[in-house]
């Protein structure tokens, strides 16, 4: 599908389809990671330890849904949240650009729609949805599309519908800020890794932002806030016996007010306002 149907220039374009690209050609990977948590758990991984911080949070929000809520995934990947959200008794639709990604969800989720389709011109009439999610999607776009998401997300919402979204905050503990900086220019020097874009973001820019897109009840929340990812750049086994032991204290530290910019991941929850409530979107 095009995804470059803002109108926006030819860097921005590049910058979409790499985050798509990339993912065409790791969607293998995701999907065995995900495998790897039905048999071994979250402390298995380091993406795994990740996921496992934005499921507790996940779960705490959705669970005020009633059964049979109509939640989007926008950018579902392989579909794993999906299956969780449709045994937890939700009506789950999918977006996902990726064709290899799409197949995977579409396997692992037989009767559910997963569509082709982005996340920047959802393909859905306004105010169809009580929740939408886009877990670990946002990070691959521009600051520009970012908010064109932010707007269509809010459209597609219902009065009082619910926003669950991760982002990379740029004051990480675990400077993965400075990491990225230093293997961007390296893939750039080398030419040898295409990375895909990530987008750094302060949770003040993003409740900016999102009121400014006329979402309210906007809460940033921070998860993982040791640098618990680097054990596991040694060796799954040294992350997971360092995790193991780290891992009650960071779910504890984690929570400590003003925490929030600091932490490895940033999950955002906003409303959209009810009818009598508030601006609507333009
Ligand atoms: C890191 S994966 C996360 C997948 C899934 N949400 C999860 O948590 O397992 C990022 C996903 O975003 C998708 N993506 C990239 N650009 C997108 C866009 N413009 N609209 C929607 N999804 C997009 C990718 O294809 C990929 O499947």
């Amino acid at each position: 599908m095009n995804l470059d149907s803002t109108g926006r220039g030819g860097h921005d374009a590049a910058l979409r389809a790499r985050a798509v690209g990339k993912h065409e050609d790791e969607a293998a990977d995701f999907a065995k990671e995900y495998q790897v948590l039905e048999s071994s758990g979250y402390l298995a991984s380091a993406f795994l330890l990740g996921r496992g911080r934005i499921d507790g949070v996940l779960d705490d929000e959705l669970s005020v849904l009633p059964a049979g809520a109509d939640v989007l995934d926008a950018g579902c990947g392989t579909g794993s949240q999906i299956q969780d959200l449709t045994r937890r008794g939700y009506e789950v639709v999918g977006v996902e650009p990726a064709g290899e990604m799409r197949r995977r969800a579409m396997d692992l989720n037989p009767g559910v729609s997963i569509h082709d389709g982005s996340i920047l011109s959802l393909p859905f009439p306004d105010s169809s949805f009580d929740a939408v999610i886009a877990l670990e999607v946002l990070r691959y776009l521009p600051a520009a599309d970012v908010r064109i998401a932010y707007r269509e997300m809010q459209r597609v919402l219902r009065p009082n519908g619910l926003l669950v979204v991760t982002l990379v905050n740029r004051w990480a503990i675990d400077g993965y800020y400075i990491w990225e900086k230093v293997m961007t220019r390296r893939a750039l020097r080398t030419g040898l890794d295409m990375r895909a874009h990530c987008e750094f973001v302060t949770p003040r820019e993003v409740r900016r932002d999102l009121a400014g897109y006329g979402f309210d009840r906007i809460e940033t929340v921070g998860r993982l806030l040791i640098p618990l990812r680097w054990a596991y750049k040694v060796g799954n086994g040294v992350g997971r016996a360092i995790a193991k032991v780290l891992d009650p204290i960071d779910k504890f530290v984690s929570r400590i007010p003003g925490t929030t910019p600091f932490a490895g991941h940033l999950i955002v929850l906003a409303r959209r306002p009810g009818r009598k409530n508030g601006p609507q979107p333009t």
